[in-house]
């Protein structure tokens, strides 16, 4: 892989020497089950060939250097005097190097490049893979068990409170535990997970847009508030305990917005374990319905779509061998994800990328991708 060469070589170039632990966390695609996570709820998502990686070794010092190639700066910290400084990519390494500290961990330093071909803010989730890359890093020198949910969670916290994106669990668990070839079904309350194997001459294509999301994190909260409070009103800890039919009794008591934000999680719940189970039964029609009914329920109900994510959900939707399409991740701009038979995957990556540039005038990055391994570390190569 590319990138991995690359990172093993800046290492040499940057530091005089060869790496001694190669580190990599992969992005994600989520198939379905999208603003779930934070209300308890269920997601359908899988770990993508395109991940972080860390060429790095332990030093003894006071300090951890980190070399970041898509930014082509080094950045350095004090593992004893750890503060938020708002300093860009490094602020994601510190967060993690922290919740460790926090949870009681002992951390060693180390120094390492940082590279990736998951791209930035496309909805893929390069920040939970570059918390858990970390985590992994830390843990790999510093004799720490690694149990990946407990990993999941501390990242999560380090997204939380030191990023400061309120985010759920479902990007960092996956990053954690993704799975060859299988999509994961995740509790996000249990945080218990099934895997489903993708359906039999499917491929999933993640459909880039190629807009990125500005300042959102605000809109990603405010749902998130949104749905709290619908929550509150019906007197459960999330919407996940408020089933479909108890909602519909009493759902001409809430206002349009709050009503329109309840709809979306509850319906998409029941979608992502139906989907699930479709997966199951290698039902790729059932799948692709399923995901198609979930993208109008972000773009009517949660309102998280743009004009481009539309567009580009149309156009694949209108393919030959697409089975379904679907908005995928935050919202409000990066990537879609469609679901293809194999066979005609090569025509519907030109055609969408073709339609896609007549209706916007814009460039789409399309990526045939493969269910992978989440978070792992080697020794040798
Ligand atoms: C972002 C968050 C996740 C999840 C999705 C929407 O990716 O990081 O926790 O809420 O949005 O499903």
């Amino acid at each position: 892989m590319a990138i991995q060469q690359d990172v093993l070589e800046a290492f040499e170039q940057q530091f005089g020497t060869s790496a001694e632990i190669l580190v990599q966390s992969p992005g994600r695609v989520n198939l379905i089950g999208e603003h779930t996570d934070y209300n308890d709820g269920f997601v359908l998502p899988m770990a993508i060939n395109r991940a972080i990686w860390i060429a790095l070794q332990p030093v003894t010092g006071s300090e951890v250097t980190a070399y970041s190639l898509a930014f082509d700066e080094t950045q350095t910290f004090d593992l004893s005097d750890l503060s938020h400084t708002d300093a860009g990519w490094i602020e994601y390494v510190k967060g993690v190097a922290a919740k460790l500290q926090e949870a009681g961990h002992q951390l060693t330093d180390w120094q390492g490049v940082i590279g990736s071909d998951i791209p930035m803010g496309a909805g893929l989730s390069s920040s939970a893979a570059i918390e858990l890359a970390t985590a992994q890093a830390f843990a790999a020198i510093s004799d720490i068990p690694w149990q990946p949910k407990e990993m999941a969670l501390l990242s999560q916290k380090a997204e939380n409170e030191w990023v400061g994106m309120k985010s759920g669990i479902m990007d960092q668990m996956i990053s954690a535990v993704g799975e060859t070839g299988h999509a994961l079904l995740i509790d996000c309350r249990s945080l218990d997970t099934q895997s489903v194997p993708l359906p039999d001459g499917t491929v999933v294509v993640v459909l880039d847009t190629s807009t990125r999301r500005g300042l959102v994190d605000s809109k990603y909260n405010e749902r998130r508030e949104q749905c709290e409070q619908v929550a509150a009103y019906f007197g459960v800890p999330a919407l996940r305990d408020v089933s479909l039919e108890a909602f519909q009794a009493r759902q001409h008591e809430l206002e349009d917005l709050s009503r329109m934000r309840a709809r979306h999680v509850i319906t998409e719940n029941d979608r992502t374990l139906d989907a699930a189970e479709a997966m199951r039964k290698g039902d790729a029609v059932k799948l692709g319905e399923l995901m198609n009914a979930s993208h109008v329920s972000m773009r009517d109900d949660f309102e998280i779509s743009t004009v481009e994510l539309d567009r580009m959900v149309e156009c694949a939707q209108g393919q030959e061998g697409c089975y379904g399409a679907r908005m995928t991740g935050g919202g409000f701009g990066g990537s879609a994800v469609a679901l293809v038979q194999t066979e005609e995957v090569e025509q519907f990556v030109e055609e969408t990328r073709q339609c896609y540039e007549e209706k916007t005038g814009l460039e789409a990055s399309i990526y045939i991708s493969e269910a992978s391994a989440g978070t792992s570390y080697i020794r040798e190569w």
